[in-house]
């Protein structure tokens, strides 16, 4: 979490920074600050709690000139979100101003230290410390900033990606990354610096992804040079090309980018599926599968790992392959796999499931099965992302960036990616058989078209968000493959409108949760026709007796749900394993509308990022 820019140029650095951190604020939105170094060599620092927008009011009337800076929009970890605690820091002389995305773990014994060679700190953040040892480390050297931020990066223990920069030496600009996202545009006499591409693209299409241990110098009408902590020897530079357009980042008339993204989702997925299923709807081409096909077949075990809402699609995927390819599968939080001494041998494949590729706790849990021997597979959305630059192979859902910080298009993408390779790796074990899989994969194909009509009932379930507006409690149940989709729905709901919701098995509830039901507690039931559909609505029924509110999500045509239900939606019929992709779509839209009548900031709910790249 938290967001970095930087430029350095012929233009005035402020537009550009500003620009950026409205594009990266999905990343954090406790406070945001800027740091220029102005024609006549001011070292002016500019720093707002709250939003960009707050950071621009407050900047209104100050010295916004120069061409070079580095910017910051905060996720608070250390110190409570003020101005303060915004970024950037200053070093003690005022000379030297740093941002950081990141925790530094041993900031308190380096804090401790530098207070007993004089240095006063004025925030609670971890931050301040690596601006200061940075400081110390060049008078007490004598020696550049190149060096002291080297030096401070072997002595720093934890996650980090920083900018910094030096009144003294208003040319450059030197940026270090461990474990903390950083992207390098190449433009024209100029450079900018990101925690990812969205700040860049509508400037230059190259970029330059700095890898772990990397300390990159962005010295004004030069070369760029990145090298690495433990040697002076440059790295190779790897230019790559992005294929991202502006208009894709842009909110395309709607109000909301959770809305736009829920909206898309027939177009992502096509995205999503072109070219991965044949003509003849008999194959799935997934290359980053099939190359490896081996570690597939003799896989003993697939272990899933993710984090929110991508946890909740590899528990659909744990279905997905235990029916197609009788693989045992084991979903973990990534946070409780890292820390749970886990059983991995060289004969497990573990998935590492995350739309930004950046999670701090999935990227831990993949290298720490790699160092076990594991094959380590990443399905991700964000190319170049960290995850996909560390696992053995993989696959990217593409559906393009995700900005809206509740999870939409990114969890079908997902799904999709998981049912099509799960009918490929049961191809090629034997486990499927051919009639499956051509009904299976031109169901794939059906999605975007279902999904369209599913937006029919657009306005009824704007209709019915308001009659749940002033609900305090939802109960979201489902059973077998629409169990994950009730604890997607919940998270939904819970994350963008702040209403407690739970999702739950439906068979299950009657084991301690029913006790909650009463005339106040709606619940929400996916209750589509499946193999399990005669218990799901005797589950109905129970929650009924109890004078509870039913909202079903039901198979287009159902008439007994209809009768015991207080409000029915219904979706097209399809794939008992594709039903998730359909069911997530009633669920996302009333979680939006309800959370719009509350006034809620959809796209930035309190307290949450999109991206979090801390523990
Ligand atoms: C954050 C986001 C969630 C997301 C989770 C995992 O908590 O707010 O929406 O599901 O991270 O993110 P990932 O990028 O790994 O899928």
């Amino acid at each position: 979490m938290c967001g970095i820019v930087g430029y350095i140029g012929n233009r005035r650095a402020y537009d550009i920074l500003i620009q950026g951190l409205h594009r990266l604020e999905y990343r954090g939105y406790d406070s945001s600050g800027v740091a220029m170094i102005s024609e006549t060599g001011e070292l002016n620092i500019y720093k707002s709690k709250g939003k960009v927008e707050a950071l621009e009011r407050y900047a209104v009337d100050k010295d916004l000139g120069g061409n070079i800076g580095i910017a910051h929009t905060r996720w608070a970890t250390h110190g409570e979100p003020n101005d303060i605690n915004a970024h950037p820091h200053y070093s003690q002389s005022g000379r030297i101003a740093l941002v950081h995305n990141g925790t530094i773990e041993n900031y308190s014994v380096l804090k401790e230290a530098l207070i007993q060679q004089g240095y006063k700190f004025v925030s609670q953040t971890d931050t301040e410390v690596a601006v200061q040892l940075i400081e110390y480390i060049m008078t007490t050297n004598n020696c550049s900033l190149f060096d002291a931020v080297k030096e401070a990066a072997k002595r720093i223990v934890g996650a980090y990606a920083i900018a910094v920069v030096d009144r003294e030496n208003p040319g450059q600009i030197i940026a270090a990354r461990q474990s903390s996202p950083l992207v390098i545009g190449v433009g024209e006499g100029e450079y900018f610096l990101a925690s990812d591409a969205t700040p860049i693209i509508e400037y230059t299409n190259k970029v330059v992804y700095l890898n772990d241990g990397e300390i990159a110098v962005i010295n004004r009408d030069e070369e760029l040079k990145v090298y690495h902590i433990n040697g002076a020897d440059q790295s190779k530079i790897e230019i790559t090309e992005l294929q991202m357009s502006i208009e894709q980042l842009e909110k395309g008339g709607y109000p909301h980018f959770m809305l736009k993204e829920i909206f898309e989702q027939p177009r992502t997925l096509a995205d999503c599926i072109s070219g991965r299923i044949t003509a003849d709807g008999k194959s799935i081409v997934l290359a980053g599968v099939t190359d490896h096909k081996e570690r597939f077949l003799n896989a003993g075990r697939i272990i899933i790992v993710a984090c929110g809402t991508s946890w909740h699609a590899a528990l659909i995927g744990k279905h997905l392959f235990e029916d197609f390819c009788r693989i045992p599968v084991a979903v973990e939080y990534a946070s409780e796999f890292r820390y749970s001494n886990p059983v991995v041998t060289d004969k497990d494949v573990l998935i590492a499931l995350s739309q930004s590729g950046e999670t701090a706790d999935t990227l831990a849990a993949l290298e720490l099965a790699k160092s076990k021997g594991a094959f380590v597979f990443g399905i991700c959305n964000v190319i170049g992302s960290s995850i996909p630059r560390a696992t053995h192979s993989g696959c990217y859902i593409h559906v393009g960036p995700e900005i809206g910080v509740a999870s939409t298009k990114a969890f079908t993408g997902q799904v999709t990616v998981l049912a099509m390779m799960a009918l490929l790796i049961g191809q090629m074990k034997g486990t499927v058989d051919a009639e499956t899989l051509e009904t299976v994969a031109n169901d794939i194909r059906r999605v975007p078209t279902l999904i369209k009509e599913i937006f029919k009932l657009n306005d009824k379930i704007e209709d019915l968000a308001k009659i749940f507006t002033y609900a305090h409690n939802f109960l979201y149940l489902g059973r077998g493959y629409n169990f994950p989709s009730a604890l997607e729905g919940a998270l939904k709901l819970k994350e963008i409108s702040y209403i407690h919701a739970e999702g739950y098995p439906a068979a299950e509830m009657k084991h301690g949760t029913i006790a909650l039901i009463d005339n106040d507690m709606p619940s929400v039931v996916i209750a589509i026709k499946d193999h399990v559909y005669d218990k799901t609505v005797n589950n109905i029924q129970q929650v009924k007796a109890r004078g509870g509110k039913v909202v079903a999500i039901v198979t287009e045509g159902d008439t007994v749900v209809k009768e015991m239900a207080d409000y029915v939606i219904e979706v097209p019929q399809i794939s008992e394993c594709l039903t998730p992709l359909l069911t997530a779509i009633p669920l996302q839209l009333l979680a939006y509308y309800i959370a719009v009548n509350k006034g809620r900031n959809v796209d930035q709910p309190r307290n949450l990022a999109k991206s979090v790249t801390v523990e």
